[in-house]
């Protein structure tokens, strides 16, 4: 195959960052992703805060998780914030009957959550409940969290203990409302949504709220219309979407996480592919009533959706996670990335034990997952400066169907350093890359790999490091040129460091 020939241009006249919360993550009172995953039963022999796992919070503190979103989900429009405040004793148990029956003691409330953010570094990103809550519970939530005022609910807040306001700023106003959030028409969700943004108070000393739009099902350019033509723009900081990749395409049988043959791989692959199109369609419908691009575009939730590991509760959502899994991770960001000028926030489904997980635990055990790896190589990209790829990507053909084998985005940071992010989705064919930097002036090359033998291939509790990263000696400097030969199913980030 002839190289490639690639060039990272430099940044753009109007310069875009790449928001680092495009790095954000996502935990739902769903199966075992807060309960038996971040908040451990009280007798389990982990290293603890409270009952917050530290080995958890250790792992995700070394990939800078920008923020994280909770309660939910579906979740979200089922919760009612005063269950999981005050004396864990007297905190009632609810069901959740989004995400199997489970009871929720609801021991794990605002103030738990607020202190994993804390000791994570992360930003909260709080979803109220539109669904079957009430403008008022919204209101009170926001009072109690982020006013200053003696009032009976700031005194609730003190007696809880924290003293100060926490101000959150981040807050979607429901989740799903097309579905399991009120199955509402878009019409009707935007009328509910500016009444409930209308009550979404600043409070003095308070950083001003990030009033966030509940967004669309993937393809449904309709919801974005209404949302935008309906809602005035300063009542809306973010407007969200939602696409995940399922292997199959068919949510009756997705397939499976793992012990797929490379049929199922490739229907993955070009169906994760797919979100540079449906991004580039909702932006565009955006644009047209927001040209300044005030209003972000959030994908707070994504990623592969495969049936649940044989013998898990259906309702947990409970999924192993290969090679492949990180290559639609690293495939998903580079996308995001090249759209930063609209997209500057993204959540991962899931954290912990769910879905496109992180990390998984087995009891005192825990794993990070191929995903993990990605999320670590790519925390160089976080609020660096965009710079655009460009290339003619070689096509990766099956069964007369094609797709573009390589997918890449680049920025600089502030130190002046460039990074490259390359993945090669074709899982038998390397490729050879010829780079010129024009207006960038570096003097050596640095990388990491995450690469195995096959693409099902994943970390199990018996062997949690089959998939890792390793130091990459695929790229070298010839003159100007930077020429890298990119192995087969990889995901690769480069280091230029600057003269
Ligand atoms: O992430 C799992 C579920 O997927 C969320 O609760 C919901 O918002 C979406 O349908």
């Amino acid at each position: 195959q002839q190289p490639v020939q690639l060039t990272v241009q430099p940044a753009p006249a109007a310069k875009t960052t790449i928001s680092k919360h495009i790095y954000g993550h996502f935990a739902e009172h769903l199966g075992r992703c807060v309960y038996d995953g971040f908040w451990a039963d009280p007798g389990l022999n982990v290293p603890k805060q409270g009952r917050i796992r530290l080995d958890i919070v250790e792992a995700l503190r070394k990939i800078k998780v920008a923020n994280l979103r909770w309660p939910g989900g579906c979740f979200a429009d089922a919760y009612h914030w005063r269950d999981g405040v005050g004396p864990t004793a007297q905190r009632p148990r609810t069901i959740n009957t989004w995400w199997g029956d489970a009871v929720e003691d609801n021991s794990f409330g605002t103030h738990e959550f607020l202190e994993l953010c804390q000791l994570l570094g992360a930003e909260p990103y709080l979803a109220a409940n539109v669904g079957s809550g009430t403008v008022q519970e919204m209101a009170n939530w926001m009072e109690y969290l982020n006013s200053n005022a003696d009032t009976p609910l700031t005194q609730q807040r003190r007696q809880n203990g924290h003293a100060e306001p926490y101000g959150v700023t981040m807050w979607g106003i429901g989740n799903e409302s097309w579905g399991c959030g009120g199955n509402m028409t878009p019409a009707y969700y935007t009328d509910v949504y500016k009444r409930y943004a209308t009550f979404a108070h600043n409070y003095p000393g308070s950083p001003p709220l990030k009033r966030i739009v509940s967004g669309a099902n993937g393809d449904d350019p309709a919801w974005t219309e209404t949302c935008m033509k309906n809602i005035p723009l300063g009542m809306m900081w973010g407007l969200t979407l939602h696409q995940y990749t399922l292997p199959t395409g068919d949510w009756g049988k997705k397939g499976p996480a793992t012990g797929f043959g490379e049929a199922e791989y490739f229907s993955t692959v070009r169906n994760c592919l797919r979100m540079d199109a449906i991004v580039a369609k909702h932006a565009a419908i955006m644009d047209k009533y927001d040209p300044k691009k005030q209003v972000a575009l959030l994908v707070d939730e994504w990623g592969v959706w495969t049936d649940v590991e044989p013998g898990t509760n259906p309702g947990f959502l409970y999924q192993q996670n290969s090679l492949r899994d990180a290559l639609v991770a690293g495939t998903t960001l580079n996308i995001f990335n090249n759209h930063c000028d609209r997209v500057r926030g993204a959540n991962l489904a899931q954290a912990v034990n769910v879905l496109q997980a992180l990390i998984l635990t087995d009891k005192e055990k825990m794993l990070l997952t191929p995903t993990y790896h990605v999320f670590d190589l790519y925390q160089v990209h976080q609020d660096a400066e965009w710079l655009p790829v460009q290339f003619q990507s070689p096509e990766y053909e099956l069964g007369g169907e094609k797709i573009p084998a390589l997918n890449a985005s680049a920025s600089r940071d502030k130190s002046g350093a460039v990074h490259i992010s390359l993945v090669n989705l074709n899982p038998n064919q390397a490729l050879t890359l010829q780079t010129t930097l024009p207006g960038i002036s570096w003097k050596a090359v640095s990388g990491r790999i995450l690469t195995s033998a096959k693409v099902s291939d994943y970390n199990s509790f018996d062997k949690p490091n089959a998939v890792q990263l390793a130091d990459f000696k695929g790229a070298k400097k010839h003159g100007d040129q930077l020429v890298v030969t990119l192995p087969a199913k990889s995901v690769v980030v480069l280091e230029l460091t600057p003269t």
